[in-house]
This record gives structure tokens, C-alpha cells and sequence, in this order.
């Protein structure tokens, strides 16, 4: 058992009920239709729940899943007996045909006297026929019609399949690097269980020192992994750092301490990785940042680790829009081809956060301040280290900076802020495309070539921007 609060982001419930034999991605389209029909969007869901739903309990854990919230399982006898009832959650109902009334009596145990206010919203189409069709729980406990009084219900649920991402968050601190590091660190569904460091917007030397400061100042409790200094393939030639982008510190240039008295892991980052995976298998989110090559160093020591991540998110490459370093190319693809190559490559999934959804993500100088004036002293500091990123940025946002690196930490609680396409994605490596990612879509029809065989990723294309600039400033804004 466990217990579950709503707050003013996240205060709907999702009933859901479904006939015995359907199939998930039935169950998804149809909660999704739901949702649409009464105006709510994902995240502003508490959690799913269902009664009496054991035979289907996969399809809607998939669902919850999906849509990363809780699944809460009712049992009706129980549901009479005990526990109180959770406060101050408002409701989405959906019956699906065939199943009356399990999805709404599942929600009113979830949310007592207040269900009425939510049922009474919901007008029109396939959402309301359900419910109308579904009733409504009497005082005598039988269900009854959709009109009548419903009569407050004690709740009682077992909780199951509480969605806590556990992410590995491999990165180059870097000002929006920072500003994704702390809303890993805040959201209430991300259990950040470790930072790796990398090089990029600046030596890995650096880069660690500010991943130790962040954790410092943010007061992170997740161990930091010092990672690689030069590219997979070391004939590479070195370039130099972006100090125009992050400043000579990395951090903009605000004042950080030469050296950072915390301890560092003892592993390597790529080891550290390997360890984690495999003490959590199936559970481990990658959400990479920065270059590949901590990630592509961990599949080289360990390929079976492909198998037994959950998932890894990148921020990385361009597709439909030029790149950020050369016409083709982004800086974190460019900085070492060969291991995003290899990470593309190999046998796990991948979801590509590039420039075609990052670039349009901005966050202007007064909305930040905002933020900083309302928050604490942590979204302060997150303010002073990008006041020069955002001069940086000038020539192509109005008074803003893109926010790439954050685009990535949301798509973990949020995939559905994003629209995306599938297919084998490879990385030019060397020419004049150097770092050039290329994606062969699926269903696309070529003569045999280099794409053949790769696994199918997940490449972003669009994007709610909005959404996620709120997003961001929400879960920043809580402490
Ligand atoms: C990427 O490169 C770095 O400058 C940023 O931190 C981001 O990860 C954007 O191209
Ligand atoms: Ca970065």
C-alpha cells in the first residue's frame, strides 16, 4: 500500500476500465480519445485507475506507463473496508462499452464527493456517452444511473507500477546542461541515481568540477562519475573548447571555486554505467547530454548492457534543420561521430532530441527572471550562470536561449509533448559531413546500403514548446 497526493499540476484521475482480450495500444488510443474529449492533457494526470481490472492489469500499466503516471489498482471488497479517502483530486472518467460503471466507481473511490464536479464537465462525445452509459455508485452500493447523487465512497487502492524513472544523467555541464540537471533533480518522478561527466563545452576536468558544484549548491544526492577527455577513436584531432557558447568555466563564467571538496565515484564513467545498469536491469533511463563517448566506451566494455537498459534519451544531431557547428552537423554528434555512431547503432532504444525540436525550445530572459525572482536560491544561481548563454544567443533568439539540453530531461516524464519518426539512424563519419546524422525512415524503400539491419530509434520531429517551457518552469519552481 502506499498513498498518493495531487497537486494543482497533477490533479485528475484517469478511470479506466477495459473488456477482457484488448490490446494496449487500443486501450492507449482510447484513453488518449478520452482525455481530448474532456480538454486534459497528460501531465496534468495523478495517476490511472482501474477496479476489478486484474486480467487487463498489463494493458493498463502499459497505458500508465505511456503516459507515466501511476496505475492504481482498486479491489472492491477492500475499497468498502478501509483506509481514507485521497483529497483534492478532480476526475476523467471513462467507461469503455461493455464494462459499466468499473471506471468511474474506480475514479469515485479515488476522489470521493468531489467526482461530481468532474462528471458534471464532461459533455459530449464518446467520453460522456461512456459515462452516462456507465452510472454512477449508489448509497446502496449497486450502480445506478448518471444523473443521480453520488454518494461519497471510503477508497482503499493498492498501489502498483508507481511510475520512478531511474535515470543516469551523462553530461557537460555547461549552462543548459545545468538547467536540465536540476529539473532531473526536482521532478517528483525522476529518481536521478547518477551524473556522469563527459567532455564537450569544456575540458572533463572542468566539466566535472561543475557537475561537483551543482551538486553541491543544489544539494544533489546523486554520486558523480568522472568520464571521458578525448573522443572513442583517439586519432581524432582535439578542438577547442566552446567558451564563447559556456563561458571559459563552462558555467558562464559566474564564479566557481578551482576545486570542489566532494568526492568523486571512484569508477569511470563508462563503469559506472556498466554497474548501475546491470544492479537495475530493465530500469536504467540514459539520458546523455553531452558527446557520446561515455556511453559508446560502457557498449564497447559491456555490449549485454544494450539489453538491459530501459531506454536512452539524447540530445544530439539535426535532421530537417541545419546543424549548430558546420551546415550538417550538432555540436554533441559532432564532438565524436564514432560513438554516436555506435550508440545508434546498437541493439537498444534509442529517442533522438535534436536540433529540429531543441532549437525552437527557447526560454526568454524575462520569463528566467521571473522564475528566479518566485523560486529559491537554486533557480538564482540557474539564472546567473545563463545570463552570457543567452547574450551568446542573440543572433538567432530574441533575447532567449534554446533550452537543448532540458528538451531531453523532459522527454523522460513527457513523451508526449513530442511528435516523433521512426527508423535506422547512422552518423557520417569524416568529409565534409563529419558528424552528420542520417535517418532512413521506416517504410522507405532504398537499394541495399549502410542503414540496412540497424536498429529502428526514434527521432523527434516536433515539438508543444510551450508546454515544455511551462513544464520546466514548474518543476524548477518546485522545492
Ligand atoms: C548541445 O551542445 C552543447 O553546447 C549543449 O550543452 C547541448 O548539449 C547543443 O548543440
Ligand atoms: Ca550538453
Amino acid at each position: 500500500m502506499s498513498d498518493i497526493s495531487f497537486t494543482p499540476a497533477r490533479r485528475h484521475v484517469l478511470g479506466l476500465g477495459c473488456e477482457r482480450g484488448t490490446q494496449p495500444a487500443e486501450v492507449l488510443a482510447l484513453a488518449v480519445e478520452a482525455l481530448k474529449a474532456v480538454g486534459i492533457v497528460a501531465d496534468e494526470l495523478a495517476a490511472i485507475a482501474s477496479i476489478d481490472s486484474r486480467r487487463q492489469e498489463a494493458a493498463i500499466l502499459a497505458v500508465a506507463r505511456h503516459l507515466a503516471v501511476p496505475a492504481l489498482f482498486f479491489d472492491a471488497p477492500r475499497l468498502e473496508r478501509e483506509t481514507p479517502r485521497l483529497k483534492n483530486p478532480s476526475a476523467v472518467v471513462f467507461a469503455r462499452v461493455g464494462c459499466h460503471g468499473v471506471a468511474e466507481s474506480a475514479a469515485l473511490a479515488a476522489i470521493g464527493d468531489n467526482a461530481e464536479l468532474v462528471l458534471g464537465k464532461i459533455k459530449s462525445a464518446q467520453a460522456t456517452a461512456a459515462v452516462a452509459r456507465g452510472g454512477c455508485r449508489k448509497p446502496d452500493g449497486r450502480y445506478g444511473g448518471g444523473n443521480s447523487r453520488r454518494q461519497p465512497a471510503a477508497s482503499r487502492f493498492t498501489f502498483r507500477g508507481h511510475i520512478m524513472h531511474k535515470v543516469i544523467y551523462d553530461t557537460d555541464p555547461g549552462v543548459d546542461d545545468a538547467m536540465a540537471l536540476l529539473f532531473l533533480h526536482r521532478h517528483p518522478e525522476i529518481d536521478l541515481i547518477g551524473i556522469t561527466t563527459v567532455f564537450g563545452n569544456a575540458s572533463v576536468e572542468t566539466t566535472t568540477r561543475n557537475a561537483l558544484f551543482l551538486k553541491r549548491e543544489w544539494n544533489i544526492p546523486a554520486p558523480v562519475a568522472k568520464g571521458a577527455s578525448v573522443t572513442i577513436d583517439a586519432a581524432r584531432a582535439e578542438r577547442e573548447w566552446p567558451a564563447m557558447v559556456h563561458g571559459d568555466n563552462g558555467l558562464g563564467d559566474i564564479e566557481v571555486p578551482a576545486t570542489i571538496d566532494l568526492p568523486l565515484d571512484p569508477r569511470p564513467a563508462h563503469r559506472f554505467i556498466i554497474d548501475t545498469v546491470r544492479a537495475n536491469p530493465g530500469e536504467v533511463r540514459l539520458v546523455a547530454v553531452g558527446r557520446m563517448t561515455n556511453l559508446a566506451r560502457a557498449l564497447k566494455e559491456d555490449p549485454e548492457i544494450a539489453t538491459l537498459v530501459k531506454d536512452v534519451v539524447i540530445m544530439g544531431g539535426n535532421f530537417y534543420v541545419p546543424g549548430n557547428v558546420s551546415p550538417v552537423a550538432e555540436a554533441n554528434i559532432h564532438g565524436d561521430p564514432e560513438a554516436a555512431d555506435i550508440v545508434m547503432t546498437a541493439p537498444w532504444k534509442v529517442a533522438v532530441i535534436g536540433l529540429d525540436v531543441t532549437s525552437i525550445t527557447t526560454m526568454s530572459r524575462s520569463y528566467l527572471g521571473r522564475m528566479a525572482a518566485e523560486g529559491d536560491g537554486a533557480v538564482k544561481l540557474l539564472d546567473a550562470l545563463s545570463q552570457s548563454y543567452i547574450d551568446f544567443y542573440k543572433h538567432a533568439v530574441e533575447d532567449g536561449m534554446m533550452v537543448h539540453d532540458s528538451c531531453a530531461a523532459v522527454y523522460v516524464v513527457a513523451p508526449e509533448l513530442f511528435s516523433s519518426i521512426s527508423g535506422a539512424v547512422r552518423v557520417v563519419c569524416g568529409g565534409i559531413a563529419d558528424g552528420q546524422m542520417i535517418i532512413k525512415p521506416d517504410g522507405r524503400r532504398f537499394p541495399p546500403g549502410d542503414w540496412d539491419d540497424r536498429p529502428s530509434q526514434i527521432v523527434t520531429t516536433g515539438i508543444e514548446s510551450e508546454k515544455v517551457i511551462d513544464l520546466i518552469r514548474d518543476t524548477l519552481l518546485r522545492v
